[in-house]
């Protein structure tokens, strides 16, 4: 049977994954007396996603101005910035039990659902923040890592006053040092290598290492099942490497590094936003019956979650609904992809 939304009340404290201690917040939601089921409303209007080193100022003084009223809301507000980082820390650190099996707890890494939850979390997060600031066509914009021109941390976040800043990061990855898409605190890349190499594990990640499915989106994840029954390729490779290059260097790695805490972070968005616009490129580039590009199996088209919505109305979503971004009502900036061109 598929993954069913948490009962959020028997949400409780969860676990630093990190240290295996437990977590000293709590991150369970707010309670709703109603729950409803999603249906994704007519696109009128494109949302447009941008790559966040080409968005102008423009743009970035309405995407700051959001964000400053998101963290402006009332904390109880299931809208407002810890209440949406908290969502990342309460579907993350083992802190519901498992609908179908209790014993178990749930995580939603770490296997095929990596790529539809975290394409629903964008989706409300975006919408909250359009919301926000009454634009209908506002798109969170993509930390364009996978191209050498955005291989650096987009400029605005590192600024001190700005509302994207934030103080727990590795200061010594700030710009203009470049990505490390291998990053690991051991074993440091060879800094003139950094950039070709980076391109190398986008062609790995994104072609020659994903033939089946699962290599693409993770391990089968279903009632009864334990948590991390494994990643798939991006999210194992590029995209871990990013959590751990941004948070701080230690043992718990706040922000970016840690589960719990990432959300608390606003680059976690963009970064997953890239996450997400990989996802569509790699789907895109499939055809034909012998390259399907998502489950057939309704234990994954059938699996659902809990968020809330830009009206604060908590809703259920499944993963069936989250296949084509077009339909979800946001598209991409279209920028050139060098990794495909770099065949070891
Ligand atoms: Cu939900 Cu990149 O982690």
């Amino acid at each position: 049977a598929p993954i069913t939304s948490p009962d959020i009340s028997k949400c409780t404290t969860g676990t630093n994954l990190n240290t295996q201690k437990p977590l000293d917040i709590n991150c369970c939601p707010p309670q709703s007396a109603e729950i409803i089921d999603y249906q994704l409303p007519p696109v009128t209007q494109m949302r447009y996603r941008p790559a966040a080193h080409l968005a102008g100022k423009e743009y970035y003084a309405k995407f700051e101005k959001a964000v400053a009223l998101m963290k402006a809301l009332p904390a109880d507000d299931p809208r407002s910035f810890m209440q949406q980082a908290n969502v990342h820390c309460a579907y993350c650190n083992l802190t519901y039990p498992q609908t179908g099996d209790p014993k178990l707890k749930l995580q939603i890494h770490n296997c095929w659902h990596f790529f539809p939850w975290h394409r629903w979390y964008l989706y409300f997060y975006e919408r909250i923040l359009g919301n926000l600031i009454g634009d209908p066509t506002f798109g969170l914009p993509f930390w364009n890592w996978d191209n050498p021109a955005g291989m650096v941390m987009p400029e605005r976040f590192a600024v001190q006053d700005s509302p994207l800043f934030n103080p727990r990061r590795n200061q010594t990855h700030l710009p203009p040092t470049p990505t490390d898409l291998a990053y690991s605190a051991k074993s440091p890349t060879n800094p003139k290598k950094i950039i070709p190499n980076n391109l190398t594990i986008m062609y790995g990640e994104m072609v020659r290492n994903v033939k089946k499915l699962e290599d693409f989106y993770g391990a089968k994840y279903v009632v009864g099942t334990k948590p991390d029954p494994g990643p798939g390729s991006v999210e194992r490779g590029s995209h871990t490497a990013m959590h751990a290059w941004v948070g701080e260097n230690t043992a718990s790695g706040e922000d970016m590094g840690n589960f719990y805490s990432t959300g608390r972070d606003p680059l976690f968005y963009s970064h997953h936003t890239n996450v997400d616009r990989l996802w569509t490129i790699w789907r895109n580039q499939r055809s034909g019956p012998k390259q399907p590009k998502d489950f057939p199996d309704s234990d994954w088209l059938n699996a659902d979650y809990l968020f809330y919505d830009e009206n604060a109305r908590l809703v259920r979503v499944k993963n069936s609904d989250t296949l084509e971004n077009e339909k979800m009502g946001y598209v991409y900036q279209e920028v050139d992809l060098p990794w495909l061109k770099n065949r070891p």
